[in-house]
């Protein structure tokens, strides 16, 4: 039985690789043992019928003797077989919780909905082993930080099977924020979002989203990007210049994309990552044509190694969501920048907020160990009305070497 042991921030996830192999192994440690005490008992109690013959009295005094020192040893193996059955009990039980595999997450609790057990209950491939993965189960995965908000989600997971899903689109986005990601799938209807008046690409990208859709809410910035504000606006003309075949990119924290609009008129995809907060975001950058990712900043980008031409932020590297407080929060950060970049991509901070000189100085001592090339670098300040005094910026379009 393999255990292995991922540190995972401040809290240990543990995952137990039960196979079903193991737990065959116990059944029939358990049958062996079962069997063999049988037979046991079987010869102990067994006595070929005798039939009378001289000097009976004396035999039958011995066999009498032989047969009460027989019984206790029968009665010591019966009590052995009661303990190995307790024993085997116990371990059925502890294999039963290692199949299901979640130790921090403990679902045989009475009160876990029983849809999240169903959807957590693993599944052995009907054909056995896979030989191109490896794999011997189909195994259903939610975030590990679930376990921190069990309560919200047993009642995430509290729902009709086959019927409309309960209206909490708030409590799902909360579960997300905690950490709580990938949440698990569900067995319900989500109330369906009609959606009039979507216009063809591109006149779908600048034209007003129906209310119907997104109510008041919209988030068009039809300026940045194409018009600058001060000297850390890069045009995307200029950041396209510089790096040749730019056509797929992840803007992180895109929000109402309107960097994948501006970029989609260059013929450039952008996948954004967006999630509803302050609005129906998401419903606003699908109704344009663009991509919404529903994802958080704390999980692990869903993209291969080397996919991104263009890797952009402008908010994604904020305070709440990375945690760039701790620096080690930034570094894993920085490094899943990395990953989804190919050699030669561009990585575009855009306006990152430093708010102070030693955040600067940290985020720039951790972009050069990546010996970024910087083809662009922009320490600007802005006068902001709302707080006193000046807030600094920093912008840069940095491009990934090859490396080796
Ligand atoms: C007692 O057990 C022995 C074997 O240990 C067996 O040969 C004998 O027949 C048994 N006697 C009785 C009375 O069951
Ligand atoms: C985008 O693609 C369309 C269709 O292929 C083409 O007509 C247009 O010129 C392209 N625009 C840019 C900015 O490359």
């Amino acid at each position: 039985m393999g255990s292995v042991s991922l540190k995972i921030g401040d809290g240990t996830a543990r995952f137990r690789r039960a196979t079903l192999c193991s737990s065959a192994l116990h059944v029939v440690m358990l049958v062996s043992v079962l069997t063999t005490n049988l037979f046991a008992l079987y010869a102990f109690t067994y006595a070929p019928s005798s039939g009378s013959s001289p000097g009976a009295g004396l035999q039958h005094q011995i066999l009498s003797q032989e047969h009460s020192k027989n019984l206790s040893l029968i009665s010591e193996h019966v009590s052995l077989i009661v303990r190995e059955i307790e024993s085997s009990q116990k371990k059925l039980t502890q294999i039963e919780r290692e199949l299901l595999g979640y130790e921090t997450l403990d679902v045989s609790k009475p009160n876990v909905p029983p849809e999240l057990k169903l959807f957590l209950g693993r599944h052995p491939l009907p054909l056995g082993r896979d030989s191109r993965t490896g794999i011997t189960e189909m195994v259903s995965s939610v975030g590990h930080s679930c376990a921190r908000a069990v309560d919200l989600l047993a009642l995430y997971m509290t729902y009709k099977p086959g019927g409309q899903c309960p209206e909490d689109a708030s409590l799902a986005q909360k579960l997300v924020s905690r950490g709580c990601e990938p949440l698990p799938r569900r067995r319900c209807l989500s109330k369906p979002v009609a959606k009039p008046g979507l216009l063809p690409l591109p006149e779908s990208l600048w034209k007003p989203v129906s209310e119907k859709i997104v109510g008041k809410w919209n988030g068009f910035d039809r300026q940045m990007w194409v018009k600058p504000r001060g000297k850390n606006d890069f045009l995307i003309d200029d950041v396209l210049a510089l790096g040749g075949g730019i056509r797929v990119g992840f803007d992180i924290g895109g929000e109402a994309g309107n960097f994948a609009a501006r970029m989609a008129e260059k013929n450039v995809t952008i996948v954004s990552s967006v999630l509803n907060v302050g609005g129906p975001v998401s419903d606003f950058v699908a109704a344009r044509g663009l991509f919404p990712l529903f994802l958080t900043a704390g999980q692990r980008f869903p993209f291969y190694d080397s996919v991104f031409d263009l890797v952009h932020t402008v908010n994604g590297m904020d305070e709440g969501s990375v945690g760039v407080t701790r620096p080690e929060k930034m570094e894993f950060f920085m490094f899943d920048i990395d990953r989804v970049l190919r050699p030669g991509g561009l990585f575009w901070l855009d306006n990152y907020y430093c708010a102070d000189e030693k955040k600067k100085a940290a985020l720039t001592a951790l972009i050069e160990k990546f010996g970024y090339k910087k083809l662009k670098w922009v320490v600007g300040e802005k006068v902001d009305a709302s707080a006193s005094g000046k807030k600094v910026y920093l912008s840069a379009v940095l491009q990934k070497p090859a490396r080796g």
